[in-house]
């Protein structure tokens, strides 16, 4: 089969099965070409919720499955690609998280988003990177111990002088492995291009930025700017899907290294075979750990 074929496909067994497709934008563009709706993680299990289909297909990684089954509790979620974790999301365990409450009674335990079901459950307020700084500001304790990224962290601690933070060794293997050099050296290459960077990469990097945002962020910003060049200091596949977005603007990478292997483990061969119930995985999770994992993603949208 050609990948139109295979499209094709996917399209006609997703109307016949009423089944809602998700995609993360950094999938693959075969991918976001057959997807009903592409955003970043929280956009994405928002649009979940409010959606009337009974079933959601994910092509993401694991913790954005999650996430979408806990604000939509009544639905079938479905992770087209069983593989697909998030490295971040799995660094620290429960009993890490409960130890450290014990240590600092008065702290909020604020988690990223990108974290398990099993670790909200322990957490008392949930950020993606696009509200990490508006929600942390608002909380009214003043001691934060924030989980797991150690860039994100810093970032939102560098902005909130006034709280006090307990950090962990944490973070994006990802984004976190780009270097001052590296921005030094893309910023050389494109002296016109703004440089639109992820919290996730490390503060000698962003310190280098022109914009400091999520995954939305940095798209939305690139849409809407009067500017023509751009350097994408976050997962490489936002180069392509930008380029297709603003045909008349010009991408370049960060750097080449910044591809996730997690978010590119989704194929449409594993989308078609979810739709046909050969592959995949539904989404299962207790109702204790849903009751009190919802919790802290409730506060962040009450937020
Ligand atoms: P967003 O929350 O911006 O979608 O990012 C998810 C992610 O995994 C970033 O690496
Ligand atoms: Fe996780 Fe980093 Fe991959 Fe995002 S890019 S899914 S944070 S490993």
């Amino acid at each position: 089969m050609t990948i139109t074929e295979v499209q094709k496909e996917i399209l006609r067994l997703k109307k016949e099965k009423d089944i809602l497709i998700l995609a993360h934008s950094y999938q693959s563009r075969d991918i976001i070409e057959i997807a009903d709706i592409v955003g970043d993680s929280f956009a994405l299990s928002v649009k979940a919720k409010e959606a009337k289909n009974k079933t959601i297909l994910m092509c993401g990684v694991r913790f954005m499955a999650e996430t979408a089954k806990l604000l939509s509790p009544d639905k079938t979620v479905l992770l087209s690609s069983p593989l697909a974790g998030c490295p971040m999301a799995e660094q620290f365990s429960k009993e890490d998280i409960l130890k450290l409450k014990e240590e600092n009674p008065n702290a909020a335990v604020v988690c990223y988003v990108n974290t398990t079901a099993e670790l909200k459950t322990v957490c008392d307020y949930c950020v993606t990177s696009s509200s990490a700084l508006r929600i942390v500001k608002e909380i009214p304790n003043e001691e934060i111990i924030f989980i797991p990224d150690i860039n994100l962290g810093s970032y939102v601690k560098a902005n909130v002088p006034d709280k006090k933070f307990t950090l962990l060794q944490g973070g994006c293997p990802v984004h976190g492995i780009i270097t001052e050099q590296e921005a030094l050296a893309a910023k050389a290459l494109h002296p016109n291009a703004l440089l639109l960077v992820h919290p996730e990469c490390k503060p000698e990097v962003t310190k280098y930025a022109d914009v400091i945002g999520s995954t939305a962020d940095i798209i939305n910003f690139a849409k809407s700017s009067e500017k023509k060049e751009f350097i994408i200091g976050t997962e490489i596949s936002i180069v392509e899907y930008l380029q297709f977005e603003c045909p008349d603007k010009s991408f370049y990478p960060l750097s080449t290294k910044i591809c996730c292997k997690d978010m590119k483990a989704t194929t449409l061969v594993d989308v078609l075979n979810c739709l046909n119930g050969t592959a995949g995985e539904e989404i299962i999770l207790d109702d204790d750990t849903m009751a009190s994992a919802v919790r802290c993603i409730n506060r962040m949208i009450k937020m």
